[in-house]
């Protein structure tokens, strides 16, 4: 295993996501977790210490034990973790003082080459990524220089003979094109072969929840996602009929979802499933609610209500299970402590565990979201169902702006249905991170045959997006966009108008509540 110490950059994550994709294990912990004991029972291969947005400088900022340099493994450095290093093994580090580098630069070779920038410097130099206030200003004993930018006459040295290598560059952005080579360099020296595979991971996964889990029952709730539902069917391939499922139905599912989720797990899987039909509670409560928070907050109580209603019916549960992912996870380090804003109250059931006093089981949590799609496939569930858009968990609630009426969903479902099935059609849907339908709280005056109409206005939604937290409207075609609009008139009663939303997040955001 990698070990990769956290001290808070923005981008660490995105370390452990360039060595998944060279097939090596790794984990990210905060800076305040590694101790000397930790890094004895986890014995890493390699370690890697994180940026991070303190000063080296102040006083309290945070360090490794020094352990972390005396195991005799493969140590790298980045951004402050390469000032880190240096100031722990007798270097210098001063404050920035206009020197500061953020941004596109350019790294220059030495004379000496070294194995960790094999396949660098095709090119004369060699375009990276800077982000740093602070500078080295000694390097530490031991080291020598191998590459050097205006803005960091130390951007990367390196002690060969211990293996540490400490870079001021920050090769896990996508804006060091080359980042991936340096770390494909980085673990061969450190001996990992890239075996970490998905048929591995599950192995290993099953029988971890065997022996968490024993002769105990376990609860699942699925939602019809794609990361409960990968977590159930693990879960039943450890444990068989210990795990039962409750699918929380509120009557907020998109067209035919029930059926399918039900048919899937119940029939196909013959997983022990309770289907929690509460449309009525959830509508009812919801009734004449207008503002977007509240219907939010109406939903996730009501869910967790409803939830324990029916898990206390399962007789000895000692376990809940939850699709938890490992972007989740990551104990964020956090500097400020300020609170952050809250943009929009998020759907989740923290808190119901203690309640509830279950154990939590997460199968999932060391998992970024495609690997848990490829576990899926891995596990045999269809492709259509693991490339399926992500879909929210107070569901049409937040489609339908203003209040929610049955006639509303009804005609929502209708409009959603045919317009994934032109996206499906044309070959698009894998290319959009989501779409879907939003039904407007407007009627407006039309014309279809003789008649005058006055019906619901809608709004198309698509976007592309990496991870949800920024994302771009999908450039549709003209044609595309005609022949959808005069389908949804046509085929769904009650919506005479459709628009296309070209809002961008930010500033906008991708629902509509
Ligand atoms: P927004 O609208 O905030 O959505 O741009 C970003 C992504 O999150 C999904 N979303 C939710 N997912 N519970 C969820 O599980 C929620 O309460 C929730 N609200 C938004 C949204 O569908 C998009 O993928």
């Amino acid at each position: 295993r990698l070990l990769i110490i956290d001290f808070g950059s923005q981008v660490t994550q995105l370390i452990a996501r360039r060595l998944r994709e060279l097939d090596v294990y790794c984990e990210i912990h905060p800076f305040q977790k590694v101790t000397e004991t930790f890094l004895e029972q986890m014995a890493p291969r390699a370690i890697i210490l994180s940026g991070g947005p303190a000063s080296v400088m102040d006083e309290g900022s945070p360090r490794p034990p020094e352990r972390v340099f005396e195991m005799g493994v493969p140590v790298l450095g980045i951004c402050y973790g390469q000032q880190v290093m240096m100031q722990m093994l007798g270097g210098k580090v001063e404050r920035g003082d206009g020197t500061a580098e953020f941004g596109r630069a350019y790294v220059t070779p030495s004379q000496t080459r070294i194995d960790l920038l094999k396949g660098w410097f095709l090119e004369e130099r060699e375009q990276v990524w800077m982000s740093h206030g602070d500078h080295v200003a000694a390097i530490a004993p031991g080291f020598e220089i191998y590459g050097t930018s205006p803005g960091a006459p130390f951007a990367v040295t390196a002690d060969l003979e211990r293996r540490f290598y400490a870079v001021q560059f920050h090769p896990e952005v996508h804006h060091t094109p080359n980042g991936k080579t340096f770390f494909q360099n980085f673990i061969q020296d450190a001996g990992f072969t890239g075996d970490w595979t998905m048929a591995a991971y599950r192995e290993e996964a099953v029988r971890q929840i065997r022996e968490q889990v024993g002769d105990k029952q376990v609860i699942c709730g699925l939602s019809g996602g794609v990361d409960s539902s990968v977590a159930a069917v693990l879960i039943h391939e450890a444990i068989g009929d210990q795990l039962t499922c409750v699918f929380v139905d509120h009557g907020l599912l998109r067209q035919g979802e029930a059926d399918e989720v039900v048919t899937m797990f119940r029939d196909h899987y013959n997983i022990p499933l309770i289907h929690a039909d509460e449309a009525d509670l959830f509508l009812g409560e919801l009734d004449g609610q207008s503002d977007p928070e509240t219907k939010r907050k109406i939903i996730g109580r009501l869910f967790i209500d409803v939830f324990q209603k029916y898990a206390n019916q399962i007789e000895g549960a000692e376990f809940l299970a939850q699709g938890t992912l490992y972007p989740d996870v990551i104990e964020s380090v956090s500097f400020s402590g300020g609170p952050s804003v809250t943009i929009k109250s998020h759907h989740n059931v923290g808190g119901l565990p203690e309640k509830m006093g279950l154990k939590l089981i997460e199968p999932l949590r060391e998992l970024f979201k495609d690997e848990v799609r490829a576990l899926g496939m891995e596990l045999g569930l269809p492709a259509s169902f693991i490339g399926r858009h992500p879909f929210p968990g107070p569901g049409l609630a937040i489609r339908c702006p203003g209040e929610i009426t049955r006639e509303k969903l009804e005609i929502l479902r209708k409009a959603d249905a045919v317009y994934i099935d032109q996206i499906r059609k044309h070959g698009l849907y894998d290319e959009i991170w989501q779409a879907f339908v939003a039904i407007l709280p407007v009627r407006t005056v039309g014309v279809m045959g003789d008649g005058r109409t006055y019906d619901f206005a809608c709004a198309l939604r698509a976007v592309t997006s990496v991870d949800g937290m920024t994302a771009d409207y999908y450039p549709f075609t003209h044609d595309f966009l005609g022949e959808t609009a005069t389908r949804i008139i046509n085929e769904v009663r009650g919506i005479n108008r459709v628009t296309y939303d070209i809002t961008s997040k930010p500033p906008g955001t991708i629902e509509w509540e």
